[in-house]
């Protein structure tokens, strides 16, 4: 079988990265979480207390930093400068500042750059905003996933509560939108399906019936 690359793209909470995940699996490739980047970079510039519109402050910490994305039993991990940061990207100061850190230009020449070199043997699915229109043009499958901001903010909801956490509903369809809004309306490498892409409406489908559809996509090329 030919090593293809997979491209998932779409707004925030839409399962990229869930079913990205599977599909990896599926087929022993490897899974790039690309959204992970742009979280590190936004927790360590929190942490050093910069100015998150200040642009050659942010490539200039970027430029010291290395950000390893690493496969484990539990999913992907996520370390910078050697230290697991997996779940403190996660938290609701990173996820409601990420975007303007990934607004800027040259933080996104430089990401681009690293994601690029992950994929240069193929046999990658890879997930963000703009992996099918910048990352990888010439990716042999183009997935845009989509759901109404409705049920992304309800799927999110429950997976909080699910883990534990505290969770508020309206609160999080206001985050989503608002984080929505800035990643589509940036100027660089806006949230765009690209031309060549399968846009999947995921409102109504379990995860299974998502996988088999971009299953199903992946068989014709492979
Ligand atoms: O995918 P995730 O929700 O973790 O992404 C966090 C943020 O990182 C997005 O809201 C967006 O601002 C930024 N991002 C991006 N380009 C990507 C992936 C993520 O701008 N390829």
């Amino acid at each position: 079988n030919k090593k293809i690359s997979i491209a998932i793209d779409g707004p925030a909470a839409a399962g990229k990265s869930t079913v990205a995940k599977i599909i990896a699996e599926k087929l022993s490739y490897i899974y790039i979480d690309t959204g992970a980047m742009y979280r590190a970079l936004t927790y360590k510039a929190i942490h050093l207390d910069l100015d998150l519109e200040n642009e050659d402050s942010l490539i200039e910490t970027l430029q010291h930093t290395t950000i390893d994305l690493k496969p484990s039993q539990r999913g992907q991990l996520v370390y910078i400068d050697g230290r697991d940061i997996t779940e403190e990207i996660r938290e609701s100061d990173v996820t409601n500042s990420v975007s303007i850190v990934a607004k800027h230009r040259k933080v996104r020449e430089e990401m681009v750059k690293r994601q690029k070199s992950f994929a240069t043997h193929g046999g990658v699915v890879m997930d963000g905003r703009d992996i099918g229109t910048h990352v990888l043009p010439h990716a042999e499958v183009k997935i845009f996933l989509l759901a109404s901001v409705e049920e992304r903010a309800q799927r999110r909801h429950d997976e909080n509560i699910g883990k534990g956490y505290e969770s508020d509903l309206v609160k999080l369809k206001k985050e989503i939108a608002a984080r929505d809004k800035l990643d589509s309306e940036r100027e660089v490498a806006p949230l765009r399906k690209a031309e060549d892409a399968y846009e999947i409406d995921t409102t109504s489908l379990t995860i299974q019936e998502v996988v088999s559809k971009i299953m199903d996509i992946v068989k014709e090329r492979i």
